[in-house]
């Protein structure tokens, strides 16, 4: 069993089925984009205990018994999540397909700053606590691709949030 947005549902029998294949197939959350479906793009990212993942590389079948979030499980009592305001406020989308991946993305990814985990620009390792400075963002969220090029929209909105979610 997997909980799936906070509602149980079952594993596939077939073990080769990815979660990005379980969530927009068989459970009809097509939130969740496929773009290259080979670990690419970052499209299909999902939150699993709150730590972003590909779902397109992982198999449901790893993930009995964890808590998986998609975008549609992050707007709350049909509230849009703080980070979906901040997208749309700062135009950081323009077609849209890599939004949720890129929102579920971020929002994974200011948690692992507040806890403190270093990516490939941080400085001093030692440091208790980690700014996200406009490179370290730009980094951390090298692996969301957009092919509209909204990066700087996607930037201001990610960088508000941080702020506020701090
Ligand atoms: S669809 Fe998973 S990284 Fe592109
Ligand atoms: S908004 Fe179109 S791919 Fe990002």
């Amino acid at each position: 069993m997997i909980r799936i947005n906070g509602s149980a549902a079952r594993l596939p029998d077939d073990p080769r089925v990815s979660l990005l294949d379980l969530l927009r197939e068989r459970l009809q959350l097509s939130g969740t984009k496929k773009g290259c479906d080979q670990g690419a793009c970052g499209a299909c990212t999902v939150l699993v205990d709150g730590q972003r993942i590909l779902s397109c590389l992982a198999l449901a079948v790893q993930y009995d018994g964890c808590s998986v979030t998609t975008i549609e499980g992050l707007a709350a009592d049909g509230a849009l999540h703080p980070l979906q305001r901040a997208f749309v406020e700062h135009d950081g989308l323009q077609c849209g397909y890599c939004t949720p991946g890129q929102i579920c993305s971020a929002v994974g990814m200011v948690e692992e700053v507040r806890r403190g985990v270093p990516s490939l620009v941080t400085s001093d390792l030692c440091a208790e606590t980690i700014a996200l400075t406009h490179d370290e963002l730009r980094e951390r969220m090298s692996g969301n691709l957009c092919r509209c090029g909204a990066y700087n929209g996607i930037v201001d909105a990610i960088a508000e949030y941080a702020e506020t979610a701090r």
